[in-house]
């Protein structure tokens, strides 16, 4: 099978692409775009390269208007070797030497004959082997080592991170980013799961022995040694999270901050806070579903920190991994409890796949 995509860009020489490869019975997956409405090529780029690195796909073909962003986003995904090509002898070159397994092209570069003559090419141009195999592993050495430290950077969260797989957690969750849960439902989820998740994060809560009287006899038996906690939601989305919590630790004291950034100082500026009057004898922990960018829970925590809690953990749901990165490193302290990492945020700020807008969904404003 052949995967095929392209923006508003590539759309014609797509079309003929697509046209061609059924004309000689080869199976194609189109991953769109399917009119010339301006659409973002980064995306379906991913799914073509996605579809050919998993092996789905044999190879891809991918056009926008000059074939360079389309070959840009593909080439960021694992064992990608696409190239953009606006003539016959490069497309040649690219397969008998660097075994290219995507092909990308500009339909505002080339015409539709053109793309389908240098698809044949593409599609039946064998690779050389020989001293290429060599140099294409060097290519391959490049990748690996950039996914090695991106791993050793994911290892550095060991410790601080805390991803909660259970499997509860994991099945209301898909309930939760279920576009046809409704407020209600989605409400009680958020709690059960705050509650699941507040069970793993008081794990460390120190104990102390106590005797007491069974109605047989004396025992010796453990109970919380004095540490208080207070639940501090960020505003307005973390408030759905306090109930599950609260069922958990009903003598928790609930602390409130709302900020929001000043668009000019870019400072955050606190537009609410209410925090516990005893805050400096209390383990605080910080409430917010989405861990987004990071920026409201970096500067809700700044503000916390500023009032001198014992310590300081976060709770979310969701996490995206642009919001953790920088979590992690501007408060390093901080232990981060999360039922999820998504794949990554969108040109709006959301995660993707995520579940919407929290907030909205919890207190059905859309
Ligand atoms: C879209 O106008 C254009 O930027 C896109 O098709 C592509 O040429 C990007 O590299």
């Amino acid at each position: 099978m052949i995967a095929i995509g392209s923006d508003h860009g590539g759309y014609r020489i797509k079309e003929a692409v697509k046209a061609y490869l059924q004309s000689r019975n080869i199976p194609v997956k189109d991953f769109g775009t399917h009119d010339e409405q301006s659409v973002n090529y980064a995306p379906i780029a991913g799914k073509v390269a996605q579809s050919v690195s998993s092996g789905e796909s044999e190879k891809g073909i991918i056009c926008c208007g000059t074939g360079i962003g389309v070959s840009m986003a593909a080439n960021k995904v694992r064992g990608i070797r696409a190239a953009v090509c606006d003539n016959a002898f490069c497309v040649e070159m690219t397969r008998r030497h660097n075994n290219a397994n995507v092909l990308c092209m500009g339909g505002r570069v080339i015409d539709e004959q053109q793309a389908q003559e240098f698809t044949g090419i593409f599609l039946d141009t064998p690779f050389d082997g020989d001293r290429h195999i060599q140099r294409i592993q060097e290519i391959q050495d490049i990748e690996d080592q950039t996914y090695e430290l991106r791993k050793q950077e994911e290892s550095k969260m060991d410790g601080q991170v805390f991803l909660m797989d259970h499997p509860l957690i994991q099945h209301k969750l898909t309930l939760l980013r279920d576009k046809n849960t409704g407020s209600k439902e989605f409400r009680e989820l958020v709690g059960e799961i705050a509650m699941l998740m507040c069970y793993e994060a008081t794990r460390d809560l120190t104990l102390k022995e106590v005797e007491i009287e069974t109605p047989v006899a004396i025992a010796k038996t453990k109970v919380i040694s004095g540490r208080k906690l207070a639940f501090i939601p960020i505003l307005r989305a973390g408030i759905g999270m306090v109930d599950g919590v609260m069922e958990l630790v009903p003598a928790a004291k609930v602390g409130h901050i709302g900020l929001y950034r000043n668009p000019e100082t870019l400072q955050p500026v606190e537009y609410y806070s209410k925090l516990p009057t005893d805050i400096k004898e209390r383990d605080v922990i910080v409430l917010d579903p989405m861990l987004a960018t990071g920026g409201s829970a970096i500067d809700a925590i700044t503000t916390i920190k500023k009032h001198a809690p014992k310590s300081v953990k976060f709770m979310c749901i969701i996490a995206a991994p642009e919001g953790m990165n920088a979590l992690t490193q501007a408060h390093p302290d901080v232990q981060i409890y999360c039922a999820a990492m998504d794949d990554h945020l969108n040109e709006h700020g959301y995660i993707i796949p995520g579940l919407g807008d929290a907030g909205d969904r919890i207190f059905g404003t859309k």
